[in-house]
């Protein structure tokens, strides 16, 4: 759970230049893009950002990134990225556009911005965000965050987060959010492997701006007005992701695979819609929906897990997620396990068991010794 006490004040005074480009918004001033993150995603992000501000006029040519500061090598990896315009550690053999600068100092890559991408892990927002007041007057802004928090059996979107937060603080705006989710493996998408993506916003003209930042020939992004129903997606597909792995360890076969994905995408939406409103069934065929939840059922680190976990069950010698965790994702976390309580939590806190079958079951799986086989008992 993040902690949202560590959230300080945000957004006090924004400077003089700020106000004044957002007083011109709509006429011809230029937009600034800053990047927070710069990870193996906010890297290609970086790549495609870079390129496009410098090919489209309402953009200032220069893409700032924060960069978490690490020492590369004997380098500073800010460095590097300014020297090399390749970030080694998160995507080696990627190039960027030499506009991408990277700064070590949050308050210096923000500054001038008039759109943030936020992109980096959600347990470092806790220690980004108190940072930043009084840096986003006169900000749009978009994350890139696929997760979700919890609290009091409620779901809470990252994005609502971010806006609350960066809302604190004396005389402090509204900042919009939009989202950007889809079936987006961070190198494949950074090689030029052609994929789509949705921009969740508020507002279409608010969307089309940020389909201005990312679309690209390679990367098709487009916009829903829903900005919940998109980012749910994002989270809870790491949950239908571990049903994936039960059928794969087991055995079963492609037909199988194809009834929990379609299971786990009707829960999704309708958990989606027990919780937000205005969230839209068309949002679930878009990328971030469907397209996203096959790629996590097919590939990824929950489903490799899970796959594992039956695999281990059915041998008669069980091992714990975090062992699996420990001895398979190399530092990574696995997101699918965390979610699926949280999700079980807010289900029962709502008495509504019987409406989302798929989701109790995976739970009863990976935390009440139900054998894997019981995946295929669902009701539905
Ligand atoms: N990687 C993908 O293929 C992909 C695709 C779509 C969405 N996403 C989402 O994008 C978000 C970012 O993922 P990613 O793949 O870019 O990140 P990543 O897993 O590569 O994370 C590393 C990032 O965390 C930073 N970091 C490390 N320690 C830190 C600290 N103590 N404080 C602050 N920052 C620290 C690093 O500098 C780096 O930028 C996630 O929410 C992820 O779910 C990832």
């Amino acid at each position: 759970m993040l902690r949202v006490t560590l959230f300080s004040a945000v957004l006090a005074a924004a400077s003089a230049t700020r106000l004044e480009s957002l007083r011109l918004r709509g006429g011809q001033q230029k937009e600034k893009v800053c990047i927070i993150g710069s990870g193996n995603w906010g890297s290609a992000i970086a790549k495609i950002v870079g390129r496009n501000v410098l090919d489209r006029d309402q953009f200032e040519d220069e893409v700032t990134m924060w960069v978490f500061q690490e020492n590369v090598d004997g380098k500073n990896l800010t460095d590097i990225i300014n020297n090399e315009h390749e970030n080694v550690k998160y995507l080696p053999g990627v190039k960027f556009t030499d506009n991408v600068v990277a700064d070590p100092d949050l308050t210096n890559a923000v500054q001038g911005a008039t759109l943030l991408i936020f992109v980096l892990p959600h347990q470092f927002l806790g220690r980004i965000c108190p940072q930043m007041t009084g840096m986003a007057k006169g900000c749009r802004a978009v994350s890139l965050i696929k997760g979700i928090e919890f609290k009091d059996s409620k779901p809470i979107l990252i994005s609502d987060l971010l806006a609350a937060e960066m809302k604190k603080g004396p005389n402090a705006p509204d900042v919009d959010m939009s989202v950007l989710m889809g079936a987006n493996v961070a190198n494949e998408v950074a090689k030029g492997d052609f994929a789509e993506a949705t921009v969740g916003c508020t507002d279409l003209a608010i969307g089309a701006k940020w389909v201005s930042v990312f679309n690209t020939p390679d990367f098709k992004v487009d916009p829903v007005m829903d900005v919940a129903g998109a980012e749910l997606c994002g989270a809870l597909k790491n949950v239908v992701a571990l049903g994936a792995g039960f059928c794969d360890g087991l055995g079963f076969g492609g037909n199988t695979k194809a009834a929990i994905i379609r299971i786990g995408l009707k829960e999704t939406a309708k958990f989606a819609k027990m919780f937000f409103s205005g969230v839209q069934d068309d949002t679930f065929m878009e990328s971030c929906g469907l397209a996203d939840l096959v790629t996590t059922c097919f590939g990824g680190r929950n489903r490799k897990c899970a796959d594992i976990y039956a695999k281990m069950q059915k041998a008669g010698t069980p091992k714990a997620w975090d062992v699996i965790e420990t001895e398979e994702l190399n530092g990574q976390k696995l997101q699918g396990t965390g979610t699926a309580k949280d999700v079980m939590t807010c289900i029962k806190a709502a008495g509504k068991e019987k409406d989302f079958p798929l989701m109790c079951q995976i739970y009863r799986i990976a935390f009440e010794d139900a054998k894997c086989e019981t995946i295929i008992q669902i009701n539905n």
